[in-house]
């Protein structure tokens, strides 16, 4: 693919799209198998209608090598079996390194690398940098919606199996009015 031409690309009032906007997709709780520690809780939210738990919006920049696609992540509050709502996770299968841009809400990124886990808080105005061979995943600690602006390399890719097989090192879960980081085995 030949290299785009340049173009401004905006905001939607509500921060919540980008104009002009390319694929968006929906992921609804049935989408999460095998990721909240609370299987029979998650059980339950999919057979309690299934809702949407994140959405994702995209600038019309492709995943392609030396573009830089950019994407708006949109995480609905909520707990199941008091682990808050967050998104699958992956890895990048060619290491490199991503931006997140805190829009609305109050949310965390978790970090890790096979090793180490790191969480950083991020509400608006706030970048978390996310190093080349970190796994992330990112979650809404807040009771509104929490969405940020990645921008991350073409060729980067998306590995989700390596979370399923090596966990996050840390879950975030629901504590009186805070957020309680629990090491991953815990129930
Ligand atoms: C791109 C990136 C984000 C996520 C998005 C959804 O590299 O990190 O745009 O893709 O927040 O999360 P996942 O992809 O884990 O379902
Ligand atoms: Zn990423």
């Amino acid at each position: 693919t030949p290299p785009l031409q340049p173009f401004a690309i905006r905001f939607g009032a509500d921060n919540a799209t980008l104009e002009p906007q390319g694929p968006t997709l929906q992921r609804r709780m049935s989408d999460l198998e095998g990721l909240f520690a609370d299987r029979r809780a998650w059980e339950q939210a999919v057979a309690d209608g299934d809702p949407v738990v994140y959405t994702v919006v995209s600038s019309p920049v492709p995943e392609t090598a030396r573009e830089l696609p950019q994407s708006i992540t949109t995480i609905f509050p909520g707990d199941t079996g008091g682990e808050f709502w967050m998104t699958k996770g992956h890895q990048h299968p060619d290491p490199q390194g991503e931006i997140y841009l805190g829009l609305e809400g109050h949310g965390g990124l978790l970090l890790f690398d096979g090793e180490r886990a790191e969480w950083l808080d991020i509400s608006p105005g706030v970048i978390g940098y996310i190093p080349p061979g970190w796994a992330h995943r990112s979650v809404n600690v807040g009771d509104e919606p929490y969405r940020f602006l990645a921008v991350y390399p073409g060729s980067a890719g998306h590995d989700y199996g390596w979370v399923l097989t090596h966990g996050m090192g840390l879950r975030a879960r629901r504590s009186a009015d805070r957020v309680e980081l629990v090491p991953f085995g815990t129930p």
